[in-house]
């Protein structure tokens, strides 16, 4: 283990967030400026470091990005090991790519920005005998081990601005609006978004719906003289007994399944529906100001864990507290709504409806 870090390399893997290039930034401008560091991009996450594919960072290539949105590193859901590879290399002296190349570009430490699969990527390297640091992102927020992530509060912003905006034209037209948010396995971005644009109904992968207990909440509403209804569906949501074709809650779907819900909302309440699926915009464009501070006090952090030689940790928040944690409490773990979250309690106390009663 190198004691007195002088290069080191930053990745981004996994899908993109507002907040990425703040980060960069404040492990970049930290390293070179008060520690003196060389600092190496990689680009497109680990395809960029199995076929190597990097860059010099320097005060000029990361000054300018703090509000920008996607990641100058560029990214890819490419999986990083080959079949077997993770388990040759962990039990044998077989060097994947990743560690030749590592050497070879005279790394001292690897910082990985991601979220579930880029932390459990990022924890089989440190085990591998790769230096490693983790930075907690996702907009999904449902990284085990950290109170949030960089990127959420941006996407939060931008669904419930969105959600604002259908409001209108639901009450305009008096439709039922189906608004389907991201969030594959969790719904922390579909309750937050659900809650602050005044969804009458939210559907979240925590709590499986019925499709009647929905239809019975919205023919209430209409009958006590409410003729709109926003319904928020996180991608991910699932019915409690799903029909034949209800492919909802394997995961997050390639091709939304909100208009599906909404047919059968129509067919059970008789009122106009319709589908606003609002898909990448929630991860695209400046991060919001939460995000940039969280970002830029994460990626410095980061880079005080390597002067401090704490290799195998992600940076995380505790209680507002910026602390660290071992990457095998993050790896291979989703952190999920509980179904009596306060959020959720606070919801039903003022009648959302989650599909569940
Ligand atoms: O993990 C973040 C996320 O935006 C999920 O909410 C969503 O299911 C997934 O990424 C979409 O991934 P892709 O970029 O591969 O389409």
């Amino acid at each position: 283990m190198s004691k007195n870090p002088k290069r080191i390399g930053i990745l981004t893997a996994g899908g993109d967030c507002p907040g990425l290039n703040a980060a960069i930034r404040g492990i970049a401008k930290s390293a070179m400026l008060e520690y003196g560091m060389e600092v190496v991009g990689v680009r497109g996450g680990f395809a960029g470091l199995r076929e190597p594919d990097t860059f010099e960072l320097d005060d000029a290539n990361t000054s300018g990005i703090l509000t920008r949105g996607g990641t100058i590193l560029g990214t890819s859901r490419v999986p990083p090991f080959g079949e077997d590879e993770e388990k040759r290399a962990l039990e044998s002296d077989y060097k994947t790519p990743f560690q030749q190349h590592y050497e070879r570009l005279g790394l001292d430490c690897l910082v990985c920005l991601g979220g579930n699969g880029t932390m459990t990527a990022a924890h089989i390297l440190q085990r591998m005998g790769m230096n490693v640091v983790g930075l907690p992102k996702t907009i999904d927020n449902d990284l085990a081990a950290t109170d949030v992530t960089f990127g959420f509060r941006s996407a939060c912003q931008i669904a419930s601005d969105a959600i604002d905006r259908i409001h209108t034209t639901a009450q305009s037209h008096h439709r039922v609006m189906v608004v389907e948010v991201m969030g594959r396995d969790a719904g922390w971005l579909a309750l937050e978004a659900g809650v602050s644009g005044g969804g009458d109904v939210i559907l979240i992968p925590e709590i499986p719906y019925r499709i009647e207990a929905v239809a019975d909440y919205i023919r209430e509403r209409h009958r006590r003289g409410k003729p709109l209804s926003l319904v928020i569906l996180a991608e991910g949501a699932r019915a409690a007994d799903p029909g034949a074709d209800d492919t909802l809650g394997k995961g997050a779907p390639k091709f939304s399944k909100a208009h599906s819900l909404a047919q059968e909302l129509e067919d059970a309440t008789r009122l106009q529906t319709r589908v606003s699926v609002l898909g990448y915009i929630q991860r695209g464009g400046s991060p919001v100001q939460f995000d940039r501070v969280l970002a830029t006090t994460l990626g410095v952090r980061a880079t005080e864990l390597i002067v401090e030689g704490r290799f195998g940790e992600m940076v995380a928040v505790d209680n507002n507290d910026i602390t660290s944690v071992p990457l095998e409490r993050v790896a291979g773990r989703t952190r999920l709504v509980p179904p009596d979250h306060h959020l959720v309690k606070a919801a039903k106390k003022i009648w959302t409806c989650f599909g569940d009663e």
